[in-house]
């Protein structure tokens, strides 16, 4: 066992690329998921989750065998018992899909759904790239027409909005159908073998399995030929441009503003039609916020009946950033910190911190004992508005001692009683 190779004193560290959340920065995490959660309801999609391992081949067939994903980036094992590869989602996409078909899901009629949680893939870790991740991921399981991509982006433009963010940038462009990327990838090919002597290695690899990944390539002797390549969306067939411009009006009638660019092109291969993403300049080479597309091909591959379908997912680490960057405070701390000294005092302030609570306050009952000076300090690091002192004197007087630590004004005696109504007014 690995266990037996850790000497007992040496330090455990979390697995390089897979983060804690801190309680002091949970609060940003817990302010995107909320103001998300919300959103989606908007827009009537509901909460589904999947399991964080699946059958490894969900994801070879899903994904695509050709992508940077499942060719070196998923965390796969055999079962010990069954022998069975199972494998860390790297994404949430195929396993909503096959857990739609394995449901019946879209049976009845189409659904909105989205999950959010843990996504694997074992990449180099850098500014805004782990190897545990975490997305909100939306998937319209079902809808063939352009409404829903459409809807989709307008509702990231929303969440941004909510979010407070406003220097996010959309891109989006078309990869055409099936039958339009077989037909381009013939013509990619020819095109890059012309120049087989400037592709690097990887490009010479991937050139007959996923040419249109080589319009990713950052090899800077093959930038040129990268620039005049034949543009798939030039090519696509009509069904797909319709489809596209059908996105595009409606985008334009929201007053979205986006660029479409050509050589969009994703990282997995079950997209067809619309792509798109959102990128940010703040996050250096990692700018991608969001991305998705449309994937009409998935629920036949993966076994189900042929069914069209459109999704996006977001990166929550890069959204926490980017809110960080803007200086986004949230303010979790409770409303008041009860000091208290002797046993008397111990009963009451628990008794009354209950009877806050009741209201909805969140109380912090001082614990493990402590002077009154350190106790003071505690509540001052608790962030909280006041302190509610209970001594001896007070209890005799059925007052509780109010003392507010954000602001200069001076402490007040409020009768016990009173407490519960005021308490707000209080700490405003
Ligand atoms: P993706 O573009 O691979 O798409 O990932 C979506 C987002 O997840 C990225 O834009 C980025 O914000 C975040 N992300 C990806 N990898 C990492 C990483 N290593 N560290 C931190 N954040 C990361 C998908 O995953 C598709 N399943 C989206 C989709 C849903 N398409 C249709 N439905």
């Amino acid at each position: 066992m690995d266990n037996a190779r850790i000497g007992k004193s040496s330090v455990l560290q979390a697995v390089r690329g897979m983060n804690d959340v801190l309680p002091d920065e949970a609060p940003l995490w817990q302010h995107v998921e909320d103001v998300a959660r919300r959103t989606f309801a908007q827009y009537g999609y509901r909460n589904l989750r999947v399991p964080v391992v699946e059958s490894t081949p969900l994801f070879v067939r899903g994904i695509g065998d050709a992508t940077d994903i499942v060719e070196k980036e998923m965390y796969t094992f055999a079962d010990k018992l069954s022998g069975d590869s199972l494998t860390l989602r790297p994404e949430a996409t195929a396993g909503i899909v096959r857990a739609a078909i394995e449901h019946n899901l879209i049976y009845e009629r189409p659904q909105r759904v989205w999950t959010s949680g843990q996504m694997f893939r074992h990449e180099r870790p850098q500014k805004g790239r782990y190897r545990q991740f975490h997305q909100l991921d939306v998937e319209a399981l079902g809808f063939a027409g352009p409404d829903v991509d459409a809807e989709q982006i307008i509702m990231l433009a929303r969440l941004w909005k909510a979010l407070g963010l406003t220097d996010l940038s959309l891109k989006i462009n078309s990869i055409g159908d099936a039958d339009d990327r077989k037909r381009h990838r013939t013509t990619l090919i020819e095109h890059f073998e012309r120049h087989r002597s400037l592709l690097d290695d990887d490009a010479k690899r991937r050139l007959h399995t996923n040419p249109l990944r080589l319009l990713d390539s950052k090899h800077p002797p093959m930038q040129e030929i990268i620039a005049g390549a034949p543009r798939l969306i030039d090519r696509i067939g009509d069904a797909a441009r319709e489809h596209f411009d059908g996105v595009r009006r409606a985008l334009d009638d929201a007053g979205i503003a986006y660029e479409v660019d050509a050589r969009l092109v994703r990282g997995l291969d079950y997209y067809n039609r619309t792509v798109f993403e959102w990128l940010t300049g703040a996050l250096g080479a990692q700018a991608a916020v969001a991305g998705g597309g449309r994937y009409d091909g998935l629920f036949e591959q993966l076994g189900g009946k042929p069914a069209p379908a459109c999704g996006f997912a977001c990166g929550i680490e890069r959204l926490v950033m980017l809110l960080r960057a803007a200086d986004f405070v949230r303010n979790d701390a409770p409303i008041a910190y009860i000091v208290h000294a002797g046993d008397a005092a111990a009963a009451f302030a628990a008794g009354l911190a209950e009877r806050l609570r009741d209201d909805g306050h969140a109380v912090v009952v001082n614990a493990g004992g402590g002077s009154f000076k350190s106790q003071m300090k505690k509540a001052d690091a608790s962030g909280a508005a006041l302190a509610l002192i209970i001594g001896d004197d007070e209890i005799a007087a059925g007052t509780v001692t109010v003392k507010p630590l954000r602001r200069d004004t001076g402490q007040v005696a409020v009768p016990t009683q009173e407490l519960a109504a005021r308490i707000a007014a209080l700490a405003a």
